[in-house]
């Protein structure tokens, strides 16, 4: 019998309601964490590990730790220091580390490698951030919402700045949980035209509103949620000058945060450049929660661990 192995490879894959279930999963573990009750026989004796082809300080903690605390362990494979860096297959690759470990992170450049992990692995693999999608990011986002507005059905995200990896992922996010998301990009900067029309195909179903525009005024208008990330993602650093004033009508500065309902959050997955995306009065002012974000990549995470590999 063919057993169909569970992944995190994109969050078109999951339903609205194994994405629920898992942010109630993560306020489950978040509550425990925060009350000294251990959970770490849920993933006793496994064995996670974890392959980097970029730099990261958030994915990589929180999923190490994650997995401390669920009484695992976590192998950190720098994709230079393992043959895969020197040309070995991803797909030869995927076939051994199954043979001795329990589940695979992958942080790196194109989706196609996470998905031929996948493929040619026999272990659960979770995607860490790829050029195309940020799913682990997304989901604690999602739970940093539901905290502190207490739902997330029909309320109104704004995405302001370039059409990367994590607006791919919350447009996709949201529509999946009947969040209306409004995305604004330069033109030439848009989402991918995919990961749009899978937005599209699950608002429709959750009932969430998906615009695409290159008004940011337009998106952050009565929005609840005002979010951006880096205009120089990992892999385009070099064009840095030229989408700088291309970008600047984006920024997440004072004047558009005002067209935002009084008590809209702030949320940027981090690294922030202040002065770039996001100035220092928004970032660090009363409205922002980037912090609470990046702390629930751990409790979000470990509830994905705990579903996927448990
Ligand atoms: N937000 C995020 O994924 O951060 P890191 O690059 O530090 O992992
Ligand atoms: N869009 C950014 C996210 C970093 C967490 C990048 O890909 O570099």
């Amino acid at each position: 019998m063919m057993i169909m192995i569970k992944h995190l490879l994109c969050l078109s894959d999951w339903t609205g309601e194994e994405i629920l279930e898992t942010l109630s999963m993560a306020e489950k573990l978040k509550y425990e964490n925060k009350n000294g009750i251990r959970h770490n026989h849920l993933l006793k004796g496994k064995t996670l590990g974890l392959i980097f082809s970029k730099a990261s300080t958030r994915t990589r903690v929180s999923f190490e730790v994650g997995m401390y605390q669920l009484g695992g362990y976590s192998l950190f494979l720098s994709a230079n220091d393992i043959q895969l860096g020197r040309g070995e297959t991803v797909a030869d690759t995927a076939k051994t580390l199954s043979r001795y470990i329990d589940g695979i992170m992958i942080r790196t450049y194109k989706q196609s490698d996470v998905e031929t992990l996948a493929q040619f692995g026999t272990v659960p693999v979770i995607n860490g951030l790829t050029d195309s999608y940020h799913p682990c990011q997304i989901l604690a986002d999602l739970q940093t919402v539901k905290e502190k507005k207490g739902k997330l059905r029909g309320l109104k995200m704004a995405y302001l700045g370039d059409g990367n990896n994590v607006a791919n992922s919350l447009l996709i996010g949201c529509a999946k949980v009947g969040m209306h998301i409004s995305v604004a990009t330069p033109e030439g900067y848009a989402c991918d035209p995919v990961a749009v029309k899978k937005a599209q195909e699950a608002a429709e179903e959750s009932g969430a509103r998906v615009v695409v525009t290159t008004d940011p005024f337009e998106a952050a208008k009565d929005a609840d949620v005002v979010y951006t990330d880096t205009w120089f993602s990992m892999g385009v650093e070099k064009e840095k000058e030229k989408r700088m004033p291309i970008f600047m009508p984006y920024q997440v500065n004072d004047e558009i945060f005002s067209k935002a309902s009084a008590d809209a959050l702030f949320m940027h997955c981090l690294p922030a450049y202040r002065g770039f995306e996001v100035t220092e009065s928004i970032i660090d002012g009363s409205h922002s929660v980037v912090f609470d974000q990046a702390e629930n990549r751990l409790h979000a995470q470990k509830a994905v661990l705990v579903k996927l590999m448990g």
